[in-house]
């Protein structure tokens, strides 16, 4: 090949690579990272990417070059020169791209090694997951519960995650991982915050109808204000307790169901609001209708609505104590 047409190809391929680069750069593909694992994934994301514009260009140099110098002119019908092909050349395309895909391998099963790790002094959260709330619950620190995933600054969390009822998945884009919960399976995920701030966990697992409003807040404080907040908690500023509205909260009852008192606007289930008026319809006194809807939800279901949306396990998970609680909360202003 003569010195020419490589230097055309070069140049062919460097206007491509640079033409991907700005692609992939000028455009904002990932949320900004909060978590060392998501660091190292981007960083992995980067590798990978700058190997790709690189064979992009090598490729692109190639076709275009043959494109515009080996075109046929409209008149030359004659067959083209047999070529019988390259050992040298097989070689070199096998051998360079073994060497590459082998180092993204590597790149990455060291990154996923190390995002697997919480060290020697993690902390640990309890994450349960179930139709269609998230919730907490701190055993480092006396097992308070909470309905919002509060995270220390800088120190690795080892998230321990379970799901009451179906398959769920923890997901907040900004700490770049995501992680099943699994009924009768223990999984877990390791998260050390690199910044603080508010941001939502996702559910990413098609888990019923109420699937999209499966969401909770994330918060990551500075240590001392975690402490703080912990405190807080601990002392029972955090309610878990059998108070109706707390209950209400913490069950994650409002991401399915409309009532005023709690400010919840669920569309899943039926609207709270009316149940006296749908007590008479299913001709029950209101206290037990409540109470039925809620350890028996398929006994009566409004018109309108399905059966076996709403989970039959509230009269296990719940104490009696909450779900008189939250009859009381739910009948209390009727
Ligand atoms: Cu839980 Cu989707």
């Amino acid at each position: 090949m003569r010195r020419g047409s490589i230097f055309r190809i070069s140049l062919y391929g460097l206007a491509a690579a640079g033409g991907v680069t700005l692609v992939a750069v000028l455009i904002k593909w990932l949320p900004t990272s909060a978590s060392r694992q998501m660091d190292r994934i981007t960083w992995v994301y980067w590798f990978a990417t700058a190997i790709c514009i690189g064979i992009f260009g090598v490729v692109a140099g190639v076709i275009v070059y043959s494109v515009l110098h080996f075109r046929a002119q409209p008149d030359d019908e004659s067959d083209g020169p047999p070529i019988h092909g390259h050992t040298g050349l097989e070689v070199v395309w096998t051998l360079i791209p073994t060497a590459l895909v082998t180092a993204i391998a590597v790149a990455s099963a060291v990154v996923l090694s190390q995002n697997g790790r919480a060290g020697d002094n993690p902390y640990h959260v309890k994450v349960t997951a179930q139709q269609f709330a998230w919730s907490f619950q701190y055993p480092d620190d006396g097992g308070f519960r909470t309905t919002e995933l509060v995270l220390p600054l800088r120190r690795a969390v080892r998230l321990d995650l379970s799901a009451n009822d179906v398959i769920h998945s923890f997901w907040v884009p900004q700490f770049g991982q995501k992680q099943d919960a699994v009924p009768g399976i223990k999984t877990h995920i390791v998260v050390t915050p690199t910044r603080t701030g508010s941001f939502t966990l996702i559910c990413t697992e098609l888990c019923g109808l109420g699937h999209a409003t499966m969401r909770a807040p994330v918060r990551v404080l500075p240590q001392q204000q975690f402490a703080a907040w912990v405190k807080q908690q601990k002392s029972g500023g955090g309610g878990g307790g059998s108070s109706g509205s707390a209950t209400f909260a913490s069950a994650g009852c409002g991401s399915c169901h409309t009532f005023e008192p709690a400010g919840s606007s669920g569309k899943v289930g039926p609207d709270l609001d009316n149940l006296a008026a749908d007590a008479k319809t299913a001709g029950k006194p209101l206290a037990d209708y409540v109470k039925e809807s809620i350890v028996d939800p398929d006994a009566y279901v409004v018109s309108g609505f399905q059966k076996g949306v709403m989970p039959s396990t509230y009269g296990q998970t719940l104490t009696p104590a909450q779900i008189e609680g939250l009859v009381t909360y739910l009948t209390g202003s009727k």
